[in-house]
């Protein structure tokens, strides 16, 4: 907890958040068994409307913020994208649409366009149609990613694709990215999947073993040195999953340090899985976005290191990762404030051991994951 001689100081050395994430909507047709959408997300109802959108979008801008990305659930969803991306245009954000390319079109795209949006980034299941209709839970979505990815490329942005790896696609890696090559992608990030939200409700179905990893993390490594010798510019990024690190990450470079996600129901959030831990978080309908940012006690709790616990407390590292992630914290340990248990120094480093070691067994099928969709999550609301 901080207290408020604490807090003055901490608002003496905070900046103003760079990076707004607008998850504009919870709802998505597609359920993959990896979303990092909060489990009860069905209790959440009343989304913003399109005016408390824009009025949000000019208090973050006013407050400094310059970086924009609209996400969800699926932000195509919201029929009102093209009149929010205009409006962030005009403030000055860099905006950015995260989307699974449902609901997209070759119209839909010339609108987004026309309104100013800077960039598009398509996810992919798979490259194999029937792992990505699986773990999508639609056998139609794979290919109209495909066609999307092609048509977002022909209308002059750079295709930017985001593959989420796991231990059921992670073996298909050489197509994964022969498929990227062949539609011409210009970026690939090949992001293992972080376990926050449905991915950790599937843990144990998704987390590869460190041997799919390595031969994951090679065959990246040889495709890269194929792109350069033919000159073809494809940026290949490969994300380790957290639970095969030593150290953690300095997870949204630092509680209310750069980044702020608002939910579809305006609750703000110092990040995308924040819902999950033990806490209450203000809303934009009830207080001005800048003081919820300087002087709320949700962002103040983690801010600087007063609140750390040992070992970070004493930790040479402890301004470089803030002691990890909280909500991976929280989720393993029920402490949020506990050292995130990825640092080979937290006590509980056991508990990602474990993890590990039950990824070397090979747990389950595709078909055994839980999907992300309205049925499954109302038996998590707790109303
Ligand atoms: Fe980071 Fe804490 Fe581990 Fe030190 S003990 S490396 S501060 S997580
Ligand atoms: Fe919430 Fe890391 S994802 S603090």
């Amino acid at each position: 907890m901080t207290d408020r001689s604490d807090t003055a100081a901490i608002n003496a050395h905070s900046g103003a958040p760079l990076w707004l994430l607008a998850e504009l909507t919870y709802r998505c047709p597609l359920q993959c068994a990896y979303c990092s959408n909060p489990l009860d997300f069905a209790g959440v109802r009343e989304e913003l409307s399109t005016e408390e959108w824009l009025d949000l979008l000019a208090q973050a801008r006013e407050m400094g913020a310059v970086q924009l990305g609209f996400s969800g659930g699926e932000p195509l969803v919201r029929q009102d994208l093209e009149q929010l991306v205009a409006e962030a245009r005009r403030l000055g954000f860099y905006t950015n649409l995260i989307t699974s390319a449902q609901g997209l079109d070759e119209a839909r795209i010339a609108a987004l366009r026309d309104a100013g949006l800077d960039h598009i980034q398509i996810s992919l299941q798979a490259s194999d149609p029937d792992v990505a209709a699986a773990v999508a839970g639609s056998p139609k979505a794979h290919a109209r990613k495909l066609a999307m990815a092609r048509a977002v490329k022909a209308a002059g942005y750079p295709m930017v694709l985001n593959v989420v790896l796991h231990r059921h696609n992670i073996d298909q890696l050489d197509a994964i990215i022969a498929l990227c090559d062949e539609l011409g992608a210009d970026a690939v990030e090949l992001a293992n999947c972080q376990l926050y939200g449905w991915a950790h409700l599937n843990r144990a179905g998704l987390l590869p073993s460190r041997e799919q990893l390595e031969a994951a993390e090679a065959t990246t490594v040889r495709w890269r040195e194929r792109l350069a010798e033919k000159g073809r510019a494809m940026d290949l990024l490969f994300v380790v999953p957290d639970y095969y690190n030593d150290r953690p990450k300095a997870c949204m470079g630092g509680w209310g340090s750069i980044f702020m996600t608002v939910a579809p129901d305006g609750a703000v959030l110092p990040c995308h899985s924040a819902r999950l831990l033990p806490m209450t978080f203000p809303s934009v309908r009830d207080r001005p976005l800048r003081e919820i940012w300087y002087d709320s006690e949700a962002f103040n709790r983690y801010r600087g290191d007063a609140w750390m616990q040992e070992p970070c407390r004493s930790c040479d590292e402890r301004h470089r990762d803030v002691g990890g992630c909280r909500c991976q914290a929280y989720l393993l340990t029920g402490d949020p404030a506990a050292t995130d248990p990825v640092c080979s120094l937290s006590p509980d480093h056991h508990l990602i051991e474990a993890a590990r070691r039950e990824a070397e067994g090979g747990v389950g099928t595709v078909g055994e994951l839980i999907p992300r969709n309205v049925h499954e999550s109302r038996v998590f609301c707790r109303s």
